[in-house]
């Protein structure tokens, strides 16, 4: 398709961005789109979108601002915003409703940008997205049979489950029948920041597009071609998830980095500093590394060093919920995964654990939480095989010595050799660690629980 409005693009607004507009006009398929609620996602959305050629009806219920986005006025204050709507006015390509179903031929592409504000109880409101999706359910149900099938893009954040268990079945009734024939549906949530929205819209950390089934949508009829970021093709209940996990990691940084810095100052240590060596440290720190869910966290010194930070904050009379919490939620974890166990192979099993030292290629047992699970399954009546291949208990000196008197009964008399017995007797096995050189049948067998992966194998026990 040819882009009708080429020359548009470049008197349009500049940014600072690394394609050059036209560039990125070239690689685009221009829509017809709609943008469903218009505040500071919607918006900045309809912006860009016009920016990058497109055609935007904007709909909302409130006439103030559907009459303010008519004229190229932005209803919400967003650096960039205002001037690419005014160029998309001039050039023909923004206009603005407060319904949708009188323009609903005219449209490949539907965003949904409603609200959805905390209720008392912390849950989504889904009100709005609720409404939104009858309204469109019905107004799809005005389109002519002729047109191709319309894009439905869901922006607005919500819960896991949400597009599978009320947007889909709302569109089908309202619409009177299921995406796939139509009209297709499509999660795509929105990870840009009030303030630099514009810039975030095309620089995103990444794209993310839950589906029906992943690729249905052609990456969203190519709205993002040309835009330089990671695209995943998802799962609805993963898409939906990313973006709640990725504010409350936000969220924890925050709070995690403050208790730092206030015992920091406590001690009269200069909190910047403090996360500047922190922060320089792109290999543990700011990395992937502990960010996977798996175990919990033991050995020799992380919960050594969280108590002794703890204590410093005691000392200073602060009170460092994210700290203990992380103490808290450790234990927990490792409750969590007993409890799975329990459902998965009551006592008394029998119970094959895999891995006892706190992880692979050390024997080291000190804070080993699978030393405290195989304590627990004992306490719990199971009868306990343990198989670790990093540890010989005729071997065990100093800190480690102790330890293997004091856990004599794990150390001693539940330790095999060989795991191929205690394998085939086991209702249940748990891979506590990584471990090399165990058979591939095993590794498969679906009596395993993997811990150090916290895989399905877990949900279902
Ligand atoms: N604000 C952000 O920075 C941000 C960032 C990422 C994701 N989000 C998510 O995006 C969604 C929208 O956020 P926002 O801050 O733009 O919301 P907002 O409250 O500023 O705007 C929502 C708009 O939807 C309109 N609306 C409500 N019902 C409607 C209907 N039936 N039809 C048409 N319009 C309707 C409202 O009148 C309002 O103008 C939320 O789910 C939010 O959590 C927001």
């Amino acid at each position: 398709m040819i882009p009708p409005d080429r020359e548009l693009l470049q008197i349009g607004p500049s940014r600072d961005h690394a394609r050059p507009p036209l560039f990125r006009l070239l690689e685009t398929v221009l829509l017809r789109t709609a943008i469903l609620g218009l505040g500071y996602v919607g918006t900045t959305t309809a912006a860009c979108l016009l920016e990058d050629g497109h055609r935007v009806l904007g709909v909302d219920i409130n006439p103030a601002k559907v009459e303010a986005l008519g004229r190229g006025r932005s209803p919400v204050v967003e650096p960039g915003v205002e001037e690419r709507l005014q160029a998309g006015v001039e050039a023909g390509r923004m206009t603005a409703a407060t319904d949708i179903a009188p323009h609903i031929d005219d449209l490949d592409l539907v965003i949904v940008c409603v609200g959805t504000p905390s209720r008392a109880d912390g849950k989504l409101d889904l009100t709005h997205l609720l409404e939104v999706t009858r309204q469109l359910g019905r107004s799809l149900a005005g389109r002519s049979a002729d047109r191709p099938p319309l894009l439905l893009v869901f922006r607005s954040t919500m819960p896991p489950g949400t597009m599978d268990r009320l947007v889909a079945p709302t569109l089908r009734k309202a619409a009177g029948e299921a995406p796939g024939g139509r009209y297709e549906i499509a999660f795509n949530p929105e990870f840009l920041r009030e303030s630099t929205a514009v810039k975030d819209y095309f620089s995103p950390p990444k794209i993310v597009i839950g589906e029906r089934e992943p690729g249905l949508t052609k990456k969203l009829m190519g709205i993002y071609d040309g835009i330089e970021a990671p695209i995943f093709e998802v799962p609805f209940g993963t898409a939906e998830m990313a973006k709640m996990v990725d504010n409350s990691f936000h969220a924890l940084k925050v709070a995690f980095a403050n208790e730092i810095g206030r015992i920091a100052l406590s001690k009269n240590i200069d909190p910047q500093s403090v996360a500047d060596l922190f922060l320089a440290d792109t290999k543990l720190n700011i990395s992937p590394y502990y960010l996977r869910p798996g175990g919990p966290f033991g050995g020799s010194c992380l919960p050594k060093d969280l108590s002794a930070m703890l204590a410093l904050a005691r000392e200073s009379g602060l009170s460092v919920p994210v700290l203990s919490g992380a103490r808290e939620s450790n234990a927990m974890h490792l409750a969590w995964i007993l409890q799975a166990i329990k459902r998965r192979a009551p006592a008394p099993g029998p119970v094959l654990l895999l891995g006892l030292s706190f992880k692979s290629g050390t024997d080291d047992l000190r804070n080993s939480p699978l030393l405290a699970l195989a304590e627990m399954l004992l306490e719990a009546g199971y009868d306990l095989s343990v198989h670790d291949p990093d540890l010989d208990s005729a071997r065990l000196v100093g800190v480690n010595f102790a330890l293997g008197v004091e856990h004599q009964e794990v150390l001693v008399e539940r330790m095999v050799e060989d795991v191929e017995p205690a394998a085939a007797k086991a209702a249940v096995m748990i891979l506590g660690k990584p471990m090399k050189h165990l058979p591939r049948a095993l590794l498969e067998d679906p009596r395993l629980i993997d811990i150090d992966r916290l895989g399905t194998s877990l949900a279902s026990a």
